[in-house]
């Protein structure tokens, strides 16, 4: 059909420097670094400033994927950003991020798939690439997820944090690239994670400490039992559609939520611990920004070659949840 493929040119990423280790967290509530070692596998996770905007992150990300891509802000046609935090409902974060780094031919929008955000965008900017419309796609997943933390809840506290990761999307050679993917929601099941914005139902008020109406609450059972469900199925779908098998797929970067979710569709999947990228120890969860993050991490460790075959799965608030399998062809 096209003399092309669409895939990922160049990437960056940008944690805070500031970090917060299971130890601080236990002096701040009632719990342990062996309970959140134990049901999570997270050891720290960086903290933007209060004083600075989320975008500050995503700029950062954006700058280096340009830079990493060999392209220059000018060459960019498109600007998705994938968030839970935008600094402001509008201007977007897209627009913000565009005014900073110089992007001014670009059009821009921002998308909300929660951490399914990456799967979603990269799908979405492969439509615009592969019609012609657009040549060059910039991605900036940028999370500000301890803006919208409950610090005295427990339950959801430990495990989030703050990160942007960014992708420049653009033509390859025929063959590599984004082969499969596959999109879901669930919107009947998105009452097990809720973050009210305009609006606070007397339902939210009642899951909710007074004060923190806005605050990220969710069923952590329940969505343990969809994650893995969801993210064993999603990268079934996209291998298969493909015509291959896990022993074909060199790499699986899931959304980094747990371990122990990782581990519980990797089992169901047959797949070896060496087949599945992991940063979460040093991350937590950083939302839509995980998996460009540990793509980031990856590469820079040599773990992407080219031709490899990679399945980006992901799940989360909506419900949602998709993967992508691509070819890689930096
Ligand atoms: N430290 C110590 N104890 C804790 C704790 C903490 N931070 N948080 C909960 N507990 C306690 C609970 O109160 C409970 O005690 P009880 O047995 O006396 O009632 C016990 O530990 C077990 O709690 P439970 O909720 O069953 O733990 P869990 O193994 O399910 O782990 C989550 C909880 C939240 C880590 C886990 O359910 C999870 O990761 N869910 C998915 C969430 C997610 O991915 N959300 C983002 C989607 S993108």
């Amino acid at each position: 059909m096209h003399d092309f493929g669409v895939g990922i040119l160049g990437t960056g990423i940008y944690l805070p420097e500031k970090t917060l280790t299971n130890a601080d967290l236990e002096k701040m509530m009632d719990t342990s670094d062996d309970w959140i070692t134990r049901r999570t596998g997270m050891k720290k996770r960086h903290l933007l400033d209060d004083d600075k905007p989320a975008c500050t992150m995503g700029v950062e990300a954006a700058k280096q994927a340009i830079r990493d891509a060999n392209i220059t802000p000018d060459d960019i046609d498109l600007i998705i950003v994938t968030t839970e935090t935008p600094d402001y409902l509008s201007p977007s974060m897209s627009c913000l991020i565009q005014k900073h780094i110089h992007a001014n031919k670009a059009a821009a929008f921002d998308i909300n798939a929660a951490c399914t955000g990456f799967v979603y965008a990269m799908t979405i900017a492969q439509q615009f690439i592969e019609t012609g419309y657009y040549r060059f796609v910039l991605i900036v997943s940028n999370e500000g997820l301890s803006r919208i933390i409950d610090w005295k809840d427990r339950n959801t506290s430990i495990l989030f944090g703050d990160a942007a990761g960014a992708v420049v999307v653009g033509r390859v050679k025929k063959g590599y690239g984004i082969r499969k993917s596959y999109l879901a929601s669930f919107g009947d099941l998105g009452h097990n994670l809720t973050i009210p914005c305009c609006y606070v139902s007397e339902e939210d008020r009642q899951k909710r400490r007074k004060e923190m109406e806005r605050t990220l609450w969710q069923d952590g059972s329940e969505v343990f039992t969809f994650a893995i469900r969801a993210m064993t199925d999603a990268t079934r779908r996209v291998v298969e559609a493909e015509g291959k098998t896990m022993e074909d797929v060199a790499l699986v970067v899931p959304h980094q939520a747990n371990l122990r979710i990782i581990n519980g569709a990797a089992k169901r999947l047959h797949l070896s611990d060496d087949k599945i990228a992991v940063i979460l120890q040093d991350t937590g969860n950083i939302s839509s920004a995980s998996i460009p993050v540990a793509l980031n991490f990856s590469d820079k460790k040599g773990l992407l070659k080219k031709g490899d075959i990679i399945v980006m799965v992901a799940f989360g608030g909506g419900l949602t949840c998709g993967a992508a399998l691509l070819v890689w062809g930096k």
